[in-house]
């Protein structure tokens, strides 16, 4: 085994100054595979991402960390979220050298790395795993979740231990006939569920936790981490009603379990022997009140209202108003509209609105992202509005998506994890061989190159806003209010710090809006000076506070 590079490199420039950057900054996530190919082979690779680091640094778009989805050796039947050794780089993706200098190469330009941990799961073909199938003893029998049948039915098939289903779709439960038990898999049965109970389990989950730290890595992104601990007894789950297989259960015990909190403060500590490293856990099937109660001042949590709701104003304000009450002033939340499981924001959220007018909407959105309150994260090639790309039947990769029927409805997560639009050559600049992924139709028109020189691209709009968000404490850091106003179109919030007051409007209507701004923020001496916004030319309020927003117009203000 090649024992890793500690990392020599000198922390990111602004670490020291900026004690809780996680907080204030704003993290990108790239899908290693689709983000630029610099060997040709059609996949994209860690050199690729190198290559690209001034594209996302403070002379491009300005963000301050990247977070990797899956670099780990993986079959790839969950495309890198199957495992197979979670402490080495994939070769198709690269060297370990490779990733070295990406740590390195991003240190010296003030980004940080975060990884994407998979510890709910690994794959099938973990060295683990293969020895935990072979026997019911041996260092490795209690790894996973072994149980025997509960019995045999009536034409003599094996009954399952409990009601439990997968997420993508089946059983829970899969027979091992070597050690003739069967094996719980919350997802796909090529990636069995890890026995986080047993202490060996977390022992070894923490030794692999230290070495990328020790090699220099910012942090992590928790995949499902709710799902860590099961009830102990692994007892069935009520069932209800429900149009599909996983909504006809209550999922009461095989996940969300009371001592799981204490586990998350365990492993917050090991990451905290570091300094200055971040933590943030997805979220599994649950929503902001789960949220909250695992956001603490060391760790933040997604969820995914933000990611369902519906463009509309009222929406958005009614799911804010929930969001705060739950997160109250001290708990930090995140703010996201797409990642590798859901489809891309400027096609959801344009068919939300009933337009064609992705670039408005992806404009409008990215106010949301970067003036709302918490942790913004980027999903790459929202910068650019990238869309969702239909796939045909037969190019299909994701596999719940091949297993998918009434029963097990499934959306095609390969529509929003096609390569990065780059340029308009041939291959979209992103590879110079065949993709392993479709690339948009749209790519020729819609890419960086064309991008950064129209001031008015959906590029420049994020770039803008990055830019005021990052020189306005108000905007990275400061309180949230939500403000009512005489439109149910628009929806208005104040962010403040310090002495800085800003009023945010966002027009989610198609329509020129008029609307008011309240008497307090509004007359006597109070003047409004616009910082970004959607449009180049910023609409700002008379000395009234009336001001005439357009279609999909947001911008924030300054009072001066
Ligand atoms: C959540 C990840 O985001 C998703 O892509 C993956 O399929 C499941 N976890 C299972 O690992």
């Amino acid at each position: 085994m090649i024992e890793p590079k500690r990392s020599t490199a000198s922390r990111p420039a602004s670490a020291g100054q900026r004690p809780e950057w996680w907080r204030e900054g704003v993290v990108y996530q790239v899908y290693p595979r689709s983000f630029a190919d610099s060997d040709g082979n059609g996949v994209g690779d860690l050199q690729g991402i190198v290559d690209r680091l001034d594209y996302l640094g403070s002379d491009g778009l300005g963000i301050d960390a990247i977070w990797l989805s899956p670099i780990y050796p993986s079959p790839g039947l969950d495309v890198g979220y199957d495992v197979s050794d979670h402490e080495r780089v994939d070769p198709l993706l690269g060297t370990e050298a490779d990733f070295d200098r990406l740590i390195d190469e991003a240190h010296r330009r003030g980004i940080r790395i975060v990884l994407d941990l998979v510890m709910n799961h690994t794959s099938d073909q973990h060295r683990w795993f293969e020895a935990s199938r072979e026997a019911r003893v041996g260092p490795y029998a209690d790894w996973y979740l072994w149980r025997d049948p509960a019995g045999i039915d009536e034409l003599g098939n094996r009954i399952p231990p409990n009601n439990w289903v997968s997420f993508f779709g089946g059983s829970a439960w899969e027979w091992e006939p070597r050690r003739e038990q069967f094996y719980l898999h919350t997802f796909l049965p090529q990636q069995p569920d890890l026995n986080w109970r047993n202490p060996e389990v977390e022992a070894a989950q923490y030794r692999m936790v230290r070495r990328w730290l020790e090699r220099g890595v910012d942090g992590f992104r928790l995949d499902v981490f709710n799902v860590f601990l099961k009830h102990p007894e692994l007892l069935a789950n009520p069932v209800v009603e429900g149009a599909t297989a996983w909504a006809r259960q209550v999922h009461l015990n095989d996940r969300d379990q009371p001592d799981f909190a204490a586990l998350l403060e365990r492993f917050r500590a090991v990451v905290d022997e570091y300094p200055d490293r971040f933590t943030v856990g997805e979220l599994f099937d649950a929503g902001p009140d789960r949220a909250a109660m695992l956001t603490t001042d060391r760790h933040l949590v997604f969820d995914w209202e933000m990611v369902i709701a519906p463009w509309s104003a009222s929406a958005f304000a009614a799911f804010l108003d929930r969001r705060e009450a739950a997160f109250g002033d001290e708990r930090w939340p995140t703010l996201v509209l797409s990642n590798h499981d859901q489809p891309r924001h400027a096609s959801r959220l344009a068919r939300s609105a009933g337009t064609d007018d992705v670039d408005a909407v992806a404009k409008a959105a990215a106010v949301l992202l970067l003036a709302l309150r918490g942790t913004t994260f980027l999903y790459y090639g929202e910068e650019i509005g990238m869309v969702d790309v239909p796939i045909p039947p037969d190019e299909i990769v994701d596999p719940p998506a091949r297993l998918a029927n009434p029963d097990f409805p499934w959306w095609n997560r390969d529509q929003c994890r096609t390569p990065m639009q780059w340029s308009p050559a041939p291959g979209a600049g992103f590879t110079t061989g065949r993709p392993w992924i479709r690339i948009a139709d749209d790519a020729a028109r819609r890419n960086v190159e064309v991008e950064r020189r129209d001031p008015a691209s959906v590029f420049a709009t994020y770039q803008r806003l990055l830019r005021a968000r990052r020189a306005h404490p108000a905007l990275h850091r400061g309180t949230f209010a939500r403000i009512a106003l005489d439109s149910e179109e628009v929806l208005a919030w104040t962010r403040i710090a310090d002495d800085e007051l800003l009023l945010v409007l966002l027009n989610f209507g198609t329509d020129e809006r008029p609307v008011t701004i309240p008497g307090d923020l509004a007359g006597g001496d109070i003047s409004w000076r616009p910082i970004a916004g959607t449009h180049l030319d910023p609409r700002v309020p008379d000395a009234e506070g009336a001001i005439l927003l357009r279609g999909f117009e947001g911008v924030i203000l300054y009072r001066g």
